[in-house]
């Protein structure tokens, strides 16, 4: 057999393996394709095995995942957090400050979209300093409001993707004033200064430029992100197995 008919083979016989699986999507992950309101998968008794761990779609994350295995399986192209935490160093920021623009976006790119901020900032909470967390937390809020102390304007992409009038809403409005009389506030801040989308675009980032930053400030669990039983552990288990039954 010629090496592309193997290939083929081994294509039919995956595929022939999946379709043994019902694999459930939440609306979550559906949002904006299907009614929510529509079954999504046989429950009739087929036959079919529901799905409880790894989902044969997926590339197939290691027994103990660290954080830069979910980076280089669930987190898709990251280039914009690669690029955002290079442009933190340029710009002189800590080690913290380039840690958290390296993981400010961890939920959009990899969980949820809606509330990333609060999402992300809860993801990594139990692995991190208590500023780097807060400071994923609030960029979300404060990137709806300039500082002209350190150059940030309302972002013109924003106009573009909500409209001139969109204005945020009252609990944002409230997260932000918190934000901005709170002793980390600038760290917070710094982060929004750092969260351009391709300052240069000629630059490459790779992950493993940061590995000593993650390595210092990164308390990676030994059993790997997910088994570790933090208060998080299930929240990293679902980006390993995101179509699990239960
Ligand atoms: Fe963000
Ligand atoms: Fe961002």
């Amino acid at each position: 057999m010629s090496s592309l008919t193997i290939a083929e083979a081994a294509d039919h016989a995956a595929a022939a393996a999946m379709d043994q699986y019902v694999i459930v999507k939440s609306a979550i992950y559906t949002s904006g394709e299907h009614d929510p309101r529509e079954p999504q998968s046989p429950q009739d008794g087929s036959g079919k095995l529901h799905l409880m761990g790894h989902d044969p779609r997926l590339s197939r994350m290691p027994d103990r995942p660290t954080l830069f295995d979910f980076f280089e399986h669930r987190f898709g192209p990251c280039t914009h957090m690669l690029q955002s935490a290079r442009l933190a160093q340029m710009n002189g920021a800590g080690e913290k400050i380039v840690l958290a623009c390296l993981l400010h976006d961890i939920a959009t790119s990899g969980f949820i979209r809606a509330d990333h901020g609060y999402w992300g900032a809860q993801l990594v909470e139990p692995y991190v300093d208590a500023e780097v967390a807060f400071a994923i937390r609030y960029h979300q809020v404060l990137r709806f409001y300039p500082d002209a102390s350190v150059g940030y304007d309302y972002p013109q992409s924003y106009i573009r993707l909500f409209g001139a009038d969109f204005r945020p809403e009252p609990y944002v409005e409230r997260a932000y004033e918190y934000a901005r009389n709170h002793k980390w506030y600038m760290s917070a801040r710094l982060l929004t200064v750092n969260d351009l989308y391709a300052f240069d675009p000629n630059v490459h980032v790779e992950l493993e430029e940061f590995t000593d930053i993650v390595g210092r400030h990164f308390r990676q669990p030994e059993e790997g992100l997910g088994f570790d039983d933090s208060p998080s552990a299930h929240m990293w288990r679902t980006i390993n197995w995101p179509t699990r039954y239960l």
